[in-house]
């Protein structure tokens, strides 16, 4: 544990001192209003804006999610795809010009967001990002990282296999030989959430990165997505009416269900359980143009807008040996502790 902490302040060391680099890109301040001051907005007709908030990860930790439900706030303008600007070269070499042309057309008073998971873990991104916007702020969606890796590895596969490619088994690949965990593997390295949020701290003060935990924007969507607008600035605006929890999907018609009509729910998965995000019964199946309904097959919130239902994420994670969950999750521990403590709260992650 002790050589643990002498390298987690020694890559503390490095990052903080590392030289922030100087790009030839357009200054942000005169490419993106600042946050929080919409009368910093000049223009008054839709535009492409820079973003002022970017979910920077995790890979396969709810960011999709995340950003849907983000966009149902009218304040929101969100990026439809992964951007990668920051982390890939060929595109950061290609200047502000081009990442704006990346955004999402918005209104005065918006406020622009992207996601890129790929930033959360790439070594080079805060550094970039804060030598162009000091004041971005960046929510941060984290999952217990054993479920993580795991999802993570299914992608891949799926991946793999849709090109015709192979790809070993999780377990062929987690370990090697008889010398326990292999941690080079990238989806191991991916889920290691203090070694990259030290890099982050090092380039941001923690009142620019945000925590959300994976695992309660799937149980309380609503809580989560309140504490997104107080971190973001945002007017109080998601609500009840965003999230139809008591609805059953039976072919294209919506049920409603009161709470004594027995909903049945998958284990672990269902509606919020505190009082304070439930919906009244009387408006709980009243969905707006565009709001979250419970699915219960799915065992997540689908997007239904008009007589449109999209779910999102059609993989799910596969089970893993138990032994080797215990491992990994001795392995994760201390750095999901860290990340946890870091932001005040406790997780009952492994
Ligand atoms: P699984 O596919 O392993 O279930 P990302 O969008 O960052 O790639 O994350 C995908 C993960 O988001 C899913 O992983 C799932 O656990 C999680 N998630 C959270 N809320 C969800 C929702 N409403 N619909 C689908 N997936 C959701």
């Amino acid at each position: 544990m002790a050589c643990w902490w002498a390298g987690w302040l020694l890559l503390l060391a490095e990052a903080g001192g590392a030289r922030l680099e100087q790009g030839t890109l357009e200054s942000w301040a005169q490419a993106a209003p600042r946050l929080g001051n919409a009368s910093g907005f000049q223009a008054s007709s839709l535009q492409r804006r820079l973003p002022q908030g970017i979910i920077i990860g995790v890979r396969k930790g709810g960011t999709r999610a995340l950003l849907e439900m983000l966009a149902l706030h009218p304040q929101v303008a969100a990026a439809r795809s992964e951007v990668h600007f920051f982390n890939r070269e060929e595109n950061y070499r290609r200047g502000l010009g081009w990442y704006r042309q990346q955004m999402p057309l918005s209104r005065p008073g918006q406020l622009t967001v992207e996601k890129t998971p790929g930033y959360f873990s790439s070594p080079r991104v805060p550094a970039r990002v804060r030598a162009l916007a000091p004041g971005m702020r960046l929510p941060l969606i984290v999952r217990d990282p054993v479920e993580r890796l795991v999802s993570d590895y299914t992608q891949i596969l799926h991946n793999r296999q849709a090109r015709c490619k192979p790809y070993p088994p999780l377990e062929q690949l987690l370990v090697r030989g008889d010398r326990g965990l292999d941690t080079r593997y990238k989806p191991i390295q991916r889920s290691l959430y203090a070694l990259h949020l030290a890099r982050w701290l090092a380039a941001f003060p923690p009142a620019h990165i945000h925590v959300v935990d994976g695992g309660s924007l799937i149980r309380e969507p609503l809580a989560e997505l309140r504490r997104m607008e107080q971190f973001l600035g945002l007017a109080p605006r998601l609500g009840p009416d965003n999230f139809c929890f008591y609805c059953l999907q039976a072919g294209a018609r919506q049920l409603l269900l009161q709470p004594d009509q027995g909903l049945l729910l998958p284990a672990g998965r269902g509606p919020p359980t505190s009082t304070s995000t439930r919906p009244r019964a009387s408006t709980a199946c009243r969905p707006g143009p565009a709001s979250f309904y419970f699915n219960q097959t799915k065992g997540f919130y689908c997007l239904q807008a008009g007589a449109r239902q999209r779910c999102l994420g059609e993989s799910k994670g596969r089970p893993i040996a138990k032994l080797l969950r215990e491992q990994l999750c001795t392995y994760f521990s201390a750095h999901s502790e860290l990340v946890f403590g870091l932001v005040g709260r406790t997780s009952n992650w492994c």
